[in-house]
């Protein structure tokens, strides 16, 4: 199986740890390092909505917690919301993705069966601040 399709499946299984009582829209993300290590994580809301966070942010809590913190550490991320097909990631996720990624870091943009569509960051955040590296 692909790395993509990991992803998909670990994203598809994160969700259901999504806490989106508020919004009814539950969100379920994975990530790869380039060394090959994976997290995944959920949305998580709470009764002041909307201060909750996303289910990327989750992920990436989870790789940094792991030790993993290092400029463009991150290689690929998939995306994953019942409620959505080809869901892409926030405003906000896409700068706290670029933080750990490049603008060649794959995202994949998933409905219920799988991997819809791959982008690059570096598509997703055009001029983004602080400039991703590039490769
Ligand atoms: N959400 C995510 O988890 N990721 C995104 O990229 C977009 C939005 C969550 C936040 C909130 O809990 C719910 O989806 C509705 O916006």
């Amino acid at each position: 199986m692909a790395e993509g399709d990991k992803l998909f499946h670990l994203a598809r299984k994160a969700l259901e740890r999504a806490h989106a009582p508020y919004s009814g829209f539950s969100v379920g993300a994975a990530l790869r390092t380039k060394d090959g290590a994976t997290f995944s994580g959920a949305n998580m809301e709470n009764v002041a909505f909307p201060e909750g966070w996303c289910a990327e942010t989750s992920a990436l809590a989870h790789m940094v917690m792991a030790g993993y913190s290092e400029p463009g550490c991150l290689a690929e991320v998939a995306v994953v919301a019942p409620k959505k097909d080809r869901i892409t990631p926030c405003g906000g996720c896409r700068q706290r993705l670029a933080e750990f990624g490049t603008a060649r870091t794959k995202i994949h943009l998933c409905d219920q069966t799988g991997i819809v569509e791959t982008v690059r960051l570096g598509d997703l955040l055009p001029m983004a601040f602080s400039d991703l590296p590039s490769i």
